[in-house]
């Protein structure tokens, strides 16, 4: 077979990963006579005449969208690999490992590219002007960490440091949720599923679950 049946658990994040970098191209504009800053720019989202009334503006700055769909996919991927375990757990099957590597990368991917357009944009010292961006950058630099050792070659390598690192997440989790609050984005449901994916790590839970299932 072209594609070994493990790799398969890929090709969904790959597809949904594929779609977004599309979006987003569409509001990218690359200029290659140009150097440094004046090389990127974007394109301003014009709005229909319902959301113009709503949001009280014709349109939305083309770096603003393209910040808020790259935040929006990092977060996304972020909660999915926070919830993949209490699935697990609940549904009482493990997600295949090239799946949960995928979401793992695209979380690690989507979180770049929303601090790079940042980067590029204003500047890397501009981050540490506001608290909220302090607090992302921080998570930033988490999630990078997780997502350079999440293949099974660094867990062997790293042994029991691996585990004790990976549990870093809950912590660039909290740090997620009050770049969204100081930020005043909407934070409440991905405040309520990262909740219950708190709650499903309290052991004396879990172990429930797992005696019930068994
Ligand atoms: C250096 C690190 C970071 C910087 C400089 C940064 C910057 C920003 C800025 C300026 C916005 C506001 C965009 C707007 O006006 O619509 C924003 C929103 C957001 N950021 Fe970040 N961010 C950082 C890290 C992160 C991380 C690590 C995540 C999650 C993994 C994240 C997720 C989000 C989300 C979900 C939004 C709200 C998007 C929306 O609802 O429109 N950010 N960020």
């Amino acid at each position: 077979m072209l594609l070994k049946k493990r790799y398969l658990g890929i090709l969904p994040v790959l597809l949904v990963a594929t779609f977004v970098v599309w979006r987003l191209i569409q509001f990218v504009e690359i200029d290659v006579t140009q150097t440094g800053e004046e090389m990127l720019s974007f394109v301003d989202v014009e709005l229909s005449d319902e959301e113009a009334d709503r949001l009280d503006r014709d349109f939305i700055p083309g770096i603003e969208f393209v910040t808020s769909l790259t935040g929006l996919w990092a977060i996304r991927f972020l909660l999915a690999a926070f919830l993949m375990s209490p699935i697990s757990l609940v549904v009482g099957k493990s997600f295949p490992l090239y799946f949960r590597q995928s979401i793992g990368i695209s979380t690690g991917f989507f979180t770049t590219l929303h601090v790079l357009v940042f980067v590029l944009s204003e500047g890397v010292l501009e981050i540490f002007t506001r608290p909220e961006l302090i607090f992302g950058f921080i998570a930033f630099l988490i999630i990078i960490s997780l997502t350079l050792t999440s293949s099974k070659r660094a867990m062997k390598l790293m042994k029991r440091k691996w585990k004790s690192l990976h549990r870093w997440v809950y912590f660039a989790v909290l740090l997620v949720m009050i770049h969204l609050i100081i930020l005043d984005q909407s934070w409440l449901l991905y405040g309520i599923l990262f909740g219950l994916g708190f709650v499903f790590r309290i052991k004396p839970l879990k172990r429930r679950i797992k005696a019930l299932k068994s």
